[in-house]
C-alpha cells in the first residue's frame, strides 16, 4: 500500500476547492448531493467532470436520468452544504428551496454562483467512485463570491488578486 487512507485524506485536505451542489432527476424524481470533486475538462466543446461515490443516490440518479446540474455555493450557502452531505436529512434536503428546471430536468438551487445544466455523456470507473463527464447546455453566472473548503472546513476567500 504506498499510501495509508488517512493520509491520503491529508494530501486531498490540502487541496483547496469550491463546493457544489449537484442536482439531477430521473421521471419525477429528483435528488443532490454536495459535491467539491468538480471541474472544467474541455473549453470546446464544453465539458465539466465530476467525482461521485458509487454508494450515493444522487450517482444512481445520474446515471438513469443522463444529465444534472452543478449550482456552485455562494458563501452565504453552507447550511446548504451540510444539509445535501447530510444522510439524515436527504428527504428533506429540497424543502424551502424554489428551484427552477433546466432544460434537461434537473433542478437549480437558487442563490448560487453559478447554476450549469449538464447531459451526461460519458462515465468512468474510479475505484469506489465514479468519473461522469457532462457537456454544458446552459449556464446561469451570478456576481456572488464563492464558498471554498480546505483542510476540512469551509473558508472565505480573503485575498485579492495578486495579477
Ligand atoms: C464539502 C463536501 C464535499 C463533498 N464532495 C463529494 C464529492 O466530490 N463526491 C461525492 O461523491 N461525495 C461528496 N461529498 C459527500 C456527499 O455529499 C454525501 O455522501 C451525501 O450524503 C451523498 O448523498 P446521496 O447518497 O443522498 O446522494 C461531499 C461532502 C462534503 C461536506
Amino acid at each position: 500500500m504506498p499510501i495509508d487512507a488517512d493520509e491520503f485524506r491529508r494530501c486531498l485536505g490540502s487541496w483547496p476547492s469550491g463546493v457544489t451542489i449537484v442536482t439531477s432527476r430521473c421521471g419525477d424524481r429528483i435528488h443532490g448531493m454536495t459535491v467539491s470533486d468538480f471541474s472544467g475538462a474541455s473549453l470546446s466543446p464544453p465539458l465539466v467532470t465530476l467525482c461521485c461515490n458509487r454508494d450515493s443516490i444522487t450517482t444512481g440518479l445520474i446515471a438513469e436520468g443522463k444529465c444534472f446540474a452543478v449550482n456552485i455555493l455562494a458563501t452565504d450557502q453552507q447550511e446548504l452544504s451540510n444539509r445535501f452531505a447530510s444522510k439524515k436529512l436527504e428527504d428533506v434536503r429540497f424543502e424551502g428551496l424554489e428551484c427552477d428546471t433546466a432544460e434537461t430536468g434537473a433542478p437549480l438551487i437558487p442563490g448560487a454562483v453559478v447554476n450549469m445544466d449538464c447531459s451526461l455523456i460519458a462515465t468512468h470507473d474510479a475505484g469506489d467512485h465514479v468519473i461522469y463527464i457532462g457537456r454544458i447546455e446552459a449556464a446561469h453566472i451570478h456576481e456572488r463570491a464563492p464558498l471554498v473548503y480546505y483542510g476540512g472546513a469551509y473558508r472565505t476567500l480573503s485575498d485579492e488578486a495578486t495579477d
